[in-house]
């Protein structure tokens, strides 16, 4: 079999092809993937690995994994491995939340977000696998960022150049400023966060990170801006920061360049956790969806806590 890379959908990654993830990668295939990987961000592998085992081993090709800090999301005798399965008989003990989304109940949805984006460090990537597909939704939205910087009109690029966006974690996503659909409730959160909530502001201080950045490896800039966990920018007051984000969200959300990937089971995604951002569209409240990610460690050293003494604007 010989390895095959080819675009997966205009403005969004690589279809990959042509890998037995099931036996170990020899070095040229490593090497070829992480190419792939640095080139677009996102790598699709479809129906690629029947195994946890063969999803940990490609995960490793592309950093070290880190384990989830909530032990209960662990999937069963796999630390490295997160349960983000949607089961209606959980229901209040779950990984995963329901929310009505514009008049629909969806278990496991997510608004567009990068992950960790809360935190000043920002895990390199992660690598999903569908393991039970549900009979109906249960799409995952991706968007690249280096794609979306390339539409900024030159003189908004110029303008957030230096800017920075202050993020922090919200308990439900009910309380966030952009980027949600126009009617939200939340109907049962997933359990880690119920159980967070009370400390979530002590435990989660506000974070701040470049609203673009250059990406060292090619020189291309990203669009650094997740409208999930966002607050405003640091530089300015919160009516003209918010009027900004919301005019650089238009263009990040711009449908033209979101890929929806509908999932077979042992399908793969990797994302870049740094450069793309993601969202889940959830499946109806009584259908079953099982899926795990692992999560690859890194830290692009561009986010800082915000200190006790500072404020915006
Ligand atoms: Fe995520």
């Amino acid at each position: 079999m010989a390895l095959n890379i080819k675009p997966l959908a205009k403005n969004v990654g690589l279809e990959v092809s042509g890998i037995n993830l099931d036996m170990p990668l020899d070095v040229d295939t490593r090497k070829a993937l992480q190419d792939a990987f640095m080139l677009a961000g996102i790598l699709l592998f479809r129906r690629a690995a029947t195994s946890s085992e063969a999803h940990l081993s490609l995960s490793r090709c592309f950093g070290e994994l880190q384990r989830h800090p909530v032990r209960e999301n662990w999937a069963a005798g796999y630390p490295e491995l997160v349960d983000i399965s949607y089961r209606p008989s959980l229901q209040g003990d779950s990984t995963v939340a329901l929310y009505e989304v514009d008049g629909k109940r969806r278990g496991g949805w997510l608004p567009w977000h990068s992950d960790l984006r809360y935190m000043s460090k920002i895990n390199r990537g992660g690598i999903l696998r569908s393991i039970k597909r549900p009979s109906e939704g249960g799409r995952t939205g991706f968007v690249d960022q280096i794609a979306a910087y390339a539409t900024l009109p030159e003189p908004l690029r110029q303008r957030i150049d230096k800017l920075h966006v202050v993020y922090q974690l919200r308990s439900d996503f009910t309380q966030e400023k952009f980027g949600k659909p126009k009617s939200l409730k939340l109907i049962d959160n997933a359990a880690a966060l119920k159980s967070m909530a009370a400390r979530i502001d002590q435990d989660f201080p506000p974070v701040v990170h470049p609203m673009a950045y250059v990406q060292p490896e090619t020189g291309r800039k990203v669009l650094n801006v997740s409208p999930t966990s966002a607050i405003g920018i640091y530089e300015m007051q919160n009516s003209e920061g918010e009027a900004l984000l919301e005019e650089i969200i238009s263009y990040t959300l711009n449908p033209a360049l979101a890929y929806y990937h509908d999932w077979q089971e042992n399908d793969l995604v990797l994302w870049d956790n740094w450069r793309t951002l993601h969202c889940a569209e959830g499946v109806p409240e009584d259908c079953v969806r099982e899926m795990q990610r692992t999560t690859i460690a890194g830290d692009y050293a561009l986010g800082r806590r915000l200190s006790e003494f500072e404020t915006r604007g």
